[in-house]
């Protein structure tokens, strides 16, 4: 019979890789508690209206990418594609903007957008994200992004570069269009029909577009951060101060748009070169306007995601080779033997140590080639002659020595000596 599989860009994470998922989960969980912020937990799936009106129709996100189906009574909802509209849509909704602000929250879990599977680029994929809300402090902005630099160093990622570009508010972005678009004009032969295209419905992008044709093209294209209004100037001017303050290495990307609507003032993007074409690890920006376009009140706010895939990808090897690890593997055996290991492994696991066996063994030698199997520190041996002593032999699976140990006791003793981790 045929068999059903998998989606074509869904993955299964199976118990070899779940070690290094949670891993990272956990690093992302403390950092995030470290700075202040707490966990937010939102809905997988919304109304269509919300990521429609927040991340803007004319982006590739909500133009071809979301996984957007009819309710039964004919409500379009949508698979969350990100976690912004969501935590904002939360945010207002439980009239969060009432309670003492700033507000700061976090999440994991995963998202859905129907792009072309590759190395790194999935259709659900897994994001650690923070959101700010209440904060027009470039201060904050600094924050949020040495949240993300640290967390992404403690991983251990290799060769990571923060590119951070000031996007303005909307007034410095409704001058600089006009400007960008009579450079475009001139260069129109040059690029791809997608960005001949986003001349209309949204020019910045262009500057965005990863084919080299139109990365040549654009390359003396005025840029944004020259004709910012002294406001937002003295924002991003702050907020790279204070990055450098803090020693937080950054580069001006003036080509640095981001692919969601939202965003104003600071955008940010930590990328590596070990990842190929889908080199951004995790990004964000402000987006001091999305809370009251859906309806909330007027309240800054900032925030980035982080790929939890692409983390993977690049997280050393060693980073969370233990975390699947089973102490003991009890190789009980005979008839009192049989007895006694099944209470013994009952024992072992209510005092809170981990322990197996594989149960279609009989003998001792079928045992050691499962414990071996198994992965677990120590084998504990308990045939019915060690029964009749009241006793079992601990074996170290690494280095082969054993010792004999009482068995009345024996979990207690075991925790004793297991080092706290
Ligand atoms: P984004 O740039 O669309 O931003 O996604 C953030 C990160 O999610 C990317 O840098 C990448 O690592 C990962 N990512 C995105 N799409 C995929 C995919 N198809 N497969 C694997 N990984 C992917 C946002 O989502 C914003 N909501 C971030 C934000 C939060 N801005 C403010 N607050």
């Amino acid at each position: 019979m045929d068999i059903i599989k998998g989606i074509k860009g869904v993955k299964d994470i199976l118990p070899d890789e779940t070690p290094r998922w949670r891993f990272i989960e956990d690093t992302a969980r403390r950092w995030a508690l470290c700075y202040g912020y707490q966990e937010i937990r939102i809905p997988i799936f919304e109304l269509t209206a919300l990521f429609a009106r927040s991340i803007g129709a004319a982006t590739d996100i909500v133009e071809k990418e979301m996984y957007t189906f009819p309710d039964r009574d004919g409500t379009s909802l949508t698979l969350r594609p990100e976690g912004t509209a969501g935590t904002v849509r939360a945010f207002i909704e439980h009239n969060r903007a009432a309670d003492p602000l700033p507000q700061k929250y976090f999440y994991i879990g995963p998202m859905f957008r129907h792009e072309r599977p590759q190395a790194g680029r999935l259709r659900q994929f897994h994001q650690f994200g923070v959101e700010s809300f209440g904060t027009a402090d470039p201060r904050v902005d600094v924050e949020a992004i040495a949240l993300l630099w640290r967390l992404l160093s403690d991983l251990g990622l290799p060769d990571l570069t923060l590119e951070i570009n000031s996007l303005g508010n909307s007034g410095d972005r409704a001058a600089y269009k006009p400007i960008l678009l009579a450079f475009l004009a001139q260069h129109e032969a040059s690029l791809c029909a997608n960005c001949r295209r986003r001349m209309t419905t949204n020019p910045l992008r262009v500057l965005d577009c990863k084919i080299p044709e139109c990365r040549t093209a654009t390359e003396s294209a005025p840029k944004l951060t020259d004709h910012l209004a002294p406001e937002a100037r003295a924002h991003f001017d702050q907020v790279l101060a204070g990055l450098q303050a803090i020693g937080v290495p950054y580069l001006l990307n003036p080509r640095l748009v981001r692919g969601l609507d939202y965003y104003c003032l600071t955008s940010f993007e930590i990328t590596s070169t070990h990842l190929g074409a889908q080199n951004a690890v995790g990004a964000g920006g402000r987006y001091d306007g999305l809370v009251e376009t859906l309806g909330g009140p007027s309240v800054p706010a900032i925030g980035f995601a982080v790929g939890l895939e692409r983390v993977s990808l690049m997280l050393p090897e060693t980073a969370s080779s233990s975390l699947n690890e089973c102490l003991y593997y009890v190789a009980a055996f005979g008839e009192e033997g049989t007895k006694l290991g099944l209470v013994l492994l009952d024992e072992l696991r209510r005092i809170g140590l981990s322990a197996q066996c594989d149960y279609r063994a009989a003998t001792l030698k079928a045992h050691l080639r499962q414990a071996d199997r198994s992965k677990c520190r120590y084998a504990i041996l308990l045939g019915d002659d060690e029964a009749g002593r009241g006793s079992v032999i601990l074996r170290n699976l690494e280095s082969k020595a054993q010792e004999e140990l009482p068995l009345i006791g024996l979990a207690t003793l075991l925790k004793s000596r297991t080092i706290p981790s």
